[in-house]
């Protein structure tokens, strides 16, 4: 029987993983014909050729969900990731029942956390911001898409100075780069080959994001209260703890994902 068979679970799962995937994209090669015709198995080989060059299937695929989003992926930005999703949780646990006012994200990718707070909170007022030109109209078509344009405002600069000296915020909220330099050279082919360098690579530490972050986030938040959300690797929970306590923040702590590996810090002033 298969199931005893040694390395039968990987095996069973890698099967069933190509047997989604095979249906997703039989579902995208179906939507592409009745968008702009043509053949569907010129299609799916077009697919099969992409895949079999190393490219992400979120890519070839076009879009990727994200909590109740389809979001448009591609090679401008990161694939949102499914350990992401759970930033957003934890931000909704700051912000309590009181889920108005304004928060920021900085470095929003595909604009999935910040498409997310718009569309789970209809009261939240979201600016996202990243460096990176062709990342932010990735994410302005998803707004677009999804209706939550109004709500979200998109702004193009270096970390805080796409933010201007006087705002102020509920919550500030981070997926930064976080990859040292030397780590990234180790990387999977199909995230350091397809993946946009700039959204994965921090500088020689991995910590580097962080230090600018949590720099100047007090300045940022509303008078009194405020919380930073950041999403980290798996090793620099203490490292990124003591970033944020020595930037002010008083009441820090490292949160998990759902595998057990430290993922995120939440810092309370
Ligand atoms: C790890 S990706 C996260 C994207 C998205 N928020 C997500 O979670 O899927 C980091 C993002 O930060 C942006 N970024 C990198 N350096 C930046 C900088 N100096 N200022 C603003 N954004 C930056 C990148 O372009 C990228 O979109």
């Amino acid at each position: 029987m298969l199931a005893d068979t040694p390395g039968a679970r990987t095996e069973g799962a890698s099967f069933y993983a190509a047997s989604v995937a095979q249906r997703w994209l039989e579902r995208a090669a179906n939507e592409e014909v009745g968008r702009h015709g043509g053949s569907k198995s010129a299609i799916l080989a077009g697919y099969r050729r992409r895949l079999d060059a190393g490219e992400p299937l979120q890519y070839v695929l076009g879009s990727w969900q994200f909590r109740w989003l389809e979001l448009h992926v591609d090679d401008r930005a990161l694939i949102p990731r499914p350990e992401t999703e759970l930033i957003v949780d934890l931000i909704l646990t700051e912000l309590g029942d009181n889920r108005s006012g304004k928060v920021l994200e900085l470095g929003t990718g595909s604009g999935a956390i910040a498409a997310s707070l718009a569309f789970e909170c209809p009261d939240l007022l979201v600016v996202a911001t990243d460096s990176s030109a062709d990342a932010l109209a990735l994410a302005e078509m998803n707004l677009v898409n999804h209706g939550l344009d109004d709500r979200v405002t998109l702004r193009l600069g270096d970390w805080w100075e796409a933010v201007d000296s006087d705002e102020r915020f509920r919550l500030i909220c981070s997926n930064p780069p976080y990859i040292a330099e030397d780590e990234w050279l180790k990387l999977d082919p199909v995230v350091r080959d397809w993946e946009p360098p700039g959204a994965l690579v921090a500088g020689s530490t991995g910590l580097e994001c962080y230090q600018v972050i949590f720099g100047k986030a007090h300045r940022y938040l509303e008078e009194g209260h405020g919380a930073i959300v950041v999403e980290i690797g798996a090793s620099q929970g203490s490292d990124v703890q003591r970033i944020a306590v020595a930037a002010g923040f008083d009441d820090v702590s490292v949160k998990q994902d759902l595998v057990g590996r430290d993922r995120f810090v939440v810092a309370r002033r």
